[in-house]
């Protein structure tokens, strides 16, 4: 990655061309955003909040009963955020962390007593390692969004879920349920498309994740016994401008192709986008972020 130019890799190259990237350069796209970025999804998912007060990997650790020896699986763990809650919560969960990123699962190893959790560099595509019927809790946060062909990773949770095992994500919601989300998307994507005009047309992953009704169908067709089900809820987070912008900023992986200046520009227009105009009187001008998200959940249908 060239810091001044913005990211460049064999994913952007196909856009460039107008060509839709293959697997591989997917692959290798997001292992060169999080071989220079590890940790960058902790730094907006931990500090954005809902009305209840908790945090996306919170919420999602909900999902996991409070049973000694529960055997969970964070797939695509990254930094490892979602498995420190698990542990805080409950030091006796058999805890187990996959990614793919060399660099992001580094620093999930250091946030971790020795040996109170097993790590494994993995596709999630081909989770060989795992037996099958060996774990009771499946989770994902923030990934299954990036993982194109989805089908395989599905099938890779079902086959190592054990027969009363639930399966839990944490996507993108609705962008319409939070406020001025659409128009901070919009935003970054405009200018990212002035660079790379087909940015947006072909994203990461598969689309139907990013659509309630779509990811629930998708899943559904894996899990035909289970009961599917997608919640929607918003968190937010409010701080100096300049810093909850360049925070939102962040978790949007398109923002990573922009060039030093261009993104210079677009974090001033972002920071005026999110201001809060009514708090006055303080030389730090204040602004708010909020994000749409879902929480996909598959349990075992009642008999
Ligand atoms: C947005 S980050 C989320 C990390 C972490 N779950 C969190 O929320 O803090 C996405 C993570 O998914 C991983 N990832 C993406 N595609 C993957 C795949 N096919 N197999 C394994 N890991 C993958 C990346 O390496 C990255 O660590």
């Amino acid at each position: 990655m060239n810091k001044n130019d913005g990211l460049n890799s064999a994913w952007t190259d196909s856009l460039t061309r107008n060509q839709q990237p293959d697997d591989t350069a997917l692959l290798s796209h997001l292992r060169t955003v999080h071989q220079h970025n590890a940790g960058f999804t902790e730094m907006c998912a931990s500090t954005c909040r809902d009305e209840e007060g908790r945090n996306s990997y919170e919420w999602l650790a909900e999902v996991v009963p409070s049973v000694n020896g529960t055997r969970v699986l964070d797939l695509a763990c990254g930094s490892g955020p979602l498995l420190e809650i698990l542990y805080d919560r409950n030091s006796n969960l058999q805890l187990t962390g996959v990614d793919m990123s060399p660099e992001e699962l580094a620093l999930a190893k250091t946030r971790l007593p020795k040996g109170v959790a097993q790590f494994f560099e993995l596709k999630a595509q081909d989770l060989n390692v795992i037996s099958d019927n060996s774990i009771d809790v499946v989770l994902c946060h923030w990934a299954l969004t990036l993982m194109n062909p989805i089908g395989p990773v599905l099938d890779e949770i079902r086959r190592v879920l054990s027969t009363e095992g639930r399966f839990a994500a944490l996507v993108d919601g609705p962008m319409s349920a939070a406020s001025r989300y659409t128009e901070v998307h919009d935003l970054i994507y405009k200018c990212v498309q002035a660079e790379l005009p087909s940015y947006g047309q072909v994203d990461l992953g598969d689309p139907r994740i990013r659509g309630t009704d779509s990811l629930n169908h998708l899943v559904s067709a894996t899990f035909p016994d289970a009961e599917v089900t997608v919640k929607t809820n918003v968190v937010s987070m409010e701080g100096p401008a300049t810093e909850v912008a360049e925070l939102a900023a962040g978790f949007f992986y398109a923002a990573f192709t922009l060039p030093t200046e261009v993104r210079r520009t677009m974090l001033l227009e972002l920071s005026d986008l999110l201001a809060l105009s009514n708090l006055g009187g303080d030389s730090v001008r204040q602004a708010r972020f909020s994000m749409p998200i879902n929480r996909l959940l598959v349990v075992p249908s009642p008999k």
